[in-house]
């Protein structure tokens, strides 16, 4: 059946977006940096970080690179996304698979910081977001990306031309420079399928975007003391990188 879980799971078996492979696709690792950046600023050596929607967990296998005794937890709807997670990242990050409206309530208050990278446009933020929020102590961060409030049409055009820009276009202009290897080229050429799995297959599932200013509400009203915002230039001009910190 074709429902959100077995999509996602199909997609992350077949796509390019794991820590194992040679080749990123630009938006994808500039995007992963910038939260892996935004968490590593707030999170306490040793702390502890939870990564709802987590995919294939590349944005926790950096943040285990930067800090190996960080208390790693990601956890997916998917079980493909969670088997190439536990599969490509290091042994050390706990895995399971579950449903970011529902965390499991051991994890209430463990988290410094919470993870949310491009999954908030597939939940229902007035549950999801109290539900995550649970999991942070007093003080802890949750930093997450949403759109930007373009119509779907627009948005949808500007990351599909940038997605294959980055799985075709760019990498065999890096191959003509010197700047990549033949295997490298490869691999991402393949990717190429996957982007247009993910275009046709999942972009369906995309809610519209949630303004910036019902995002506060919903952080306001779960006890977040304001919030910080930043413009994630890099992902095809289509997000927002947002950081609040819990009372
Ligand atoms: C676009 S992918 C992003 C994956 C990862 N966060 C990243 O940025 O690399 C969206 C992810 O959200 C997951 N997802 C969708 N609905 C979910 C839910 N209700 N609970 C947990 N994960 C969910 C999907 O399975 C998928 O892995």
């Amino acid at each position: 059946m074709n429902t959100l879980d077995n999509l996602f799971s199909e997609y992350g078996e077949r796509a390019y977006i794991h820590a194992k492979r040679t080749y990123i696709p630009q938006f994808m690792s500039e995007q992963n940096r910038q939260v892996a950046d935004a968490a590593e600023e707030v999170l306490p050596k040793g702390g502890t970080v939870i990564y709802p929607g987590c995919g294939t967990g590349i944005v926790l296998q950096l943040l285990i690179e930067h800090d190996p005794s960080l208390l790693a937890i990601g956890f997916d709807i998917a079980e493909g996304m969670i088997r190439k997670a536990i599969e490509t990242t290091d042994q050390k990050i706990k895995y399971f698979t579950g449903d970011a409206h529902s965390p499991p309530e051991r994890y209430n208050s463990v988290a410094d910081a919470v993870l949310l990278k491009n999954s908030l446009y597939f939940l229902d933020p007035e549950v999801a977001i109290p539900m995550i929020g649970k999991l942070l102590k007093p003080q802890g961060h949750l930093i997450l990306t949403t759109f930007k409030s373009l119509d779907p049409g627009t948005l949808k055009d500007r990351l599909w031309q940038r997605a294959i820009y980055d799985t075709k276009t760019r990498p065999a202009e890096e191959f003509m420079r010197g700047d990549i290897s033949e295997e490298q080229l490869r691999e991402v050429t393949g990717s190429v399928d996957a982007e247009i799995f993910y275009q046709t297959q999942l972009l369906p599932f995309i809610r519209p975007p949630l303004p910036l200013g019902g995002l506060a509400e919903i952080l306001h009203a779960n006890s977040f003391a304001g919030m910080e915002i930043l413009d994630m230039g890099h992902y095809a001009d289509t997000m927002y990188l947002v950081r609040a910190q819990k009372k």
